[in-house]
């Protein structure tokens, strides 16, 4: 699919009504300025889901989901940004030029599409064996019935049966006029060296993989004899990229996102058998580990993951590794463990819908836990088991992106071991800093690997035996350099986006006056005054436009906010008082209720202030047209919302935003030590390189005069990122 030309989205945008959109999927009702309805994103029986037609934005109270009119659609139906913006032009009659493609995209799209064709076909054909064929029926569906599927999941799952004949397929497909090469090309028939081509799955049954949109992209076929292979699949070509798939997402998405979760299996059946039962947010692995690509796919619809293991033990501790995964992207893991001998599968057929759901909503354990109890079977008091198994825990937070389920976890870990929280602290982060320098060795090397293909006759970089001026300012910085400093600068980006128009603290100005200081104001400041730029244009570009939201519009925008707030308070005091006064209480009471109520107010109050500042600058950006910005903040924005939920389970712990004044400096502090970190490495290279070529003594000192310094503002950092003191700005 083509991109849409920045004109059209812009009409797009501009036609769309909030109101109007909304109203295709839910019942909508008056309320005031606005409407209001139940919120489809979650279950409720009170409405608070609320439309405002004049800022074309719509937003749920209560799980926070919502936003523009193309926001909206691609939540509700699950697409991406280009998808909905489609959805959206059809639905005005807005005409959408497509540019022209060239011979060669236009080959490989006609090629997906062929092959997609036949693979269509080839799923009507083994649709049809089981069915409506003798042997279909005698051997595939009763393998299936006997397994206890019934007729409803074998048509969701479009469930089919191969013939016994190594040219069942192809025979039927070229008689419908299909090319015999993209039979070969999807997998579904064999072409030997000498050209003779069969079929793949025959004598197996079934089972066709979607994708997300509900294409057929891969078949697997399970064997009913005692074969060597149980299953065959269809091999990796250009429409199925195994790594990027997962069994079931097609049928389960939707379930996802209602119920908040995807529950996460082994296999074909599985998925099947849980649907069967009820329990559709289900997808597979499909017997491999995890890739990065499948966990990018199941964060596109939750956060939450709840990962089932069979009873069996033994491959538990091998595939906690792969969970890691899953936490370092974000994700809030939760473990169910099967009795002895299950799988979900035979699991779900033997308990009804709301025994399975009870099982699982007993037994799910926080991952970190779950991983410390399996890690220390066995281990008893054997001190150096134990520290190894601290360690192995160390490891799996260490990888958390989010700080303060990292803090959640830090503590609980401690705890568990009867250990000092500190230490605990310490040795988390020494571990996140070994990643994130692990991770700019990989990067330094792709990036000498890079150069090295491309532009094998270049001379060293000139600026290797030239030394820079100011030690934190930024200077013209390598890959390696890049990918080093790369999650700093997100990082800080991220605040900025959640909070950046939250107050951080009250300057007085010359004449005394109060001025506040926003996030990002306090950002922007620190940054100049260290003459440090953004090194990653994206990121640049983003801050750049929240920069801009904070200074052309924030200032009319919130006094706008304001007069609505004081006549929301002044209604909502009126009501209280009418009801109060309505009431046969005597005075005092009626006065304490008075105060009461004013104090509900202020809290009213100041709660929708600090709503409207913290969705002022995610709200433009998250549908901003330039599709570099929009999606680095769709990246970055989401996290927040997960916040709450941390909050409330473990009540001690403070969430970002109560702790701004600490976070943000701290970040900022990050991002200069992590500069410093990047000019100290190519000091290093410099002095070597100087001192292996003979270099000038004076060259030499001065290298090392400059890095003493470096080294200095570093322990100034450290010390004051240690010791957690918030400097006031002047
Ligand atoms: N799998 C695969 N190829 C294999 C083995 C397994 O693709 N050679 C995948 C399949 O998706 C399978 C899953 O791994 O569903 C789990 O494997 P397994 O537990 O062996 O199969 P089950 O699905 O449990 O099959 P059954 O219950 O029919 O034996
Ligand atoms: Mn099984």
């Amino acid at each position: 699919m083509k991109k849409i030309d920045r004109e059209t989205v812009q009409r797009i945008l501009d036609t769309a009504d909030i109101v109007d959109v909304v109203s295709d999927f839910v019942s909508l009702k008056r309320r005031g300025s606005g409407y209001i309805g139940l919120c489809p994103f979650h279950n409720e029986r009170t409405p608070s889901f609320s439309v405002s037609k004049s800022k074309n934005f719509c937003k749920c109270f209560s799980c926070g989901k919502g936003g523009s009119p193309v926001n909206f659609i691609m939540e509700h139906e699950q697409l991406t940004y280009q998808e909905a913006l489609r959805y959206l032009a059809h639905k005005y009659n807005i005409e959408i030029k497509e540019h022209e493609m060239s011979d060669a995209e236009r080959e490989r799209e006609s090629e997906r599409a062929s092959m997609l064709a036949v693979n269509e076909m080839a799923l009507k054909h083994f649709e049809h064996n089981l069915t409506e064929t003798q042997d279909g029926r005698d051997i595939g569906l009763t393998y299936f019935l006997d397994r206890g599927m019934n007729e409803a999941s074998i048509k969701k799952f479009h469930l089919g049966y191969a013939l016994e004949r190594s040219d069942a397929l192809l025979r039927d497909a070229v008689q419908k006029g299909y090319n015999a090469d993209y039979l070969v090309k999807t997998g579904l028939c064999i072409r030997t060296d000498s050209g003779r081509i069969y079929d793949r799955f025959k004598g197996r049954v079934i089972f066709p993989v979607f994708s997300i949109s509900g294409k057929v992209i891969a078949f697997g076929g399970r064997t009913l004899k005692k074969d060597v292979a149980k299953y065959v699949n269809s091999p990796e070509s250009e429409i199925y990229k195994k790594s990027h798939e997962l069994y079931g997402l097609y049928q389960a998405k939707q379930a996802i996102v209602k119920r908040a979760k995807c529950i996460l299996v082994e296999g074909y059946m599985d998925v099947i058998s849980m649907h069967q039962s009820g329990i559709e947010n289900v997808v597979a692995s499909s017997g491999t580990s995890l890739t990065e690509g499948q966990i990018r796919l199941i964060h596109r619809f939750t956060e939450d993951v709840t990962v089932i293991y069979d009873g069996d033990a033994a491959g538990i501790k091998a595939s906690l590794r792969g969970i890691d995964m899953l936490l370092a992207e974000g994700l809030n893991i939760k473990v169910v463990l099967l009795p002895d001998g299950e799988d979900p599968d035979s699991f779900a057929q033997k308990h009804t819908s709301s025994e399975l759901e009870e099982y699982i909503k007993e037994h799910e354990t926080d991952f970190i836990q779950f991983k410390i109890d399996i890690l220390l079977q066995g281990v008893n008091n054997d001190p150096i088991a134990r520290g190894r198994v601290i360690n192995d825990i160390v490891q799996s937070i260490a990888v958390i992106p989010n700080q303060v389920m990292r803090n959640v976890y830090i503590a609980e870990c401690a705890r568990r071991f009867g250990i000092d929280e500190r230490v605990v602290a310490l040795e988390v982060s020494k571990t996140s800093y070994a990643h994130a320098e692990k991770a700019s060795v990989k990067a330094q090397r792709e990036a000498a690997k890079q150069s090295l293909e491309s532009t094998p006759m270049t001379p060293p970089a000139v600026d290797a035996v030239v030394a820079d001026a100011a030690p934190v300012s930024a200077v013209a910085k390598s890959d390696a350099d890049m990918a080093f400093i790369r999650p700093f600068e997100r990082r800080l980006l991220q605040y900025v986006l959640r909070y950046g128009m939250l107050r951080l603290a009250d300057e007085y100005d010359e004449n005394g006056e109060a001025v506040t200081i926003y996030v990002i104001d306090y950002v922007e400041s620190e940054l100049r005054d260290d003459d440090i730029t953004f090194a990653d244009p994206v990121v640049r570009k983003t801050f750049d436009e929240a920069l801009k939201l904070r200074r052309s519009s924030w200032d009319g925008d919130f006094s706008a906010n304001e007069s609505l707030l004081l006549e929301d308070r002044a209604r909502f005091i009126a009501e209280g008082e009418a009801e109060i006064r309505a009431s046969d209480s005597d005075l005092s009471t009626i006065q304490r209720h008075e105060k009461e109520l004013a104090e509900r107010a202020d809290v009213r109050y100041f709660d929708k202030q600090r709503q409207f500042a913290s969705a002022y600058i995610e709200k433009v950006l998250c549908s901003h047209v330039d599709d570099d910005i929009r999606t680095l903040s769709l990246e970055l924005v989401p996290e927040k919302h997960t916040l709450s939920k941390v909050h409330t389970k473990y009540s001690k712990v403070e969430t970002d935003e109560d702790r701004l004044d600490d976070i943000v400096p701290r970040t900022i502090y990050e991002l200069k030590d992590a500069l410093l970190e990047s000019r100290l490495r190519r000091i290093r290279q410099d002095l070597k390189s100087c001192v292996s070529a003979d270099g000038s003594g004076e060259r030499i000192m001065e290298l090392m005069r400059e890095m003493s310094e470096i080294q200095h503002l570093r322990g100034e950092f450290a010390k004051y990122l240690g010791e957690r003191i918030l400097s006031p700005r002047k």
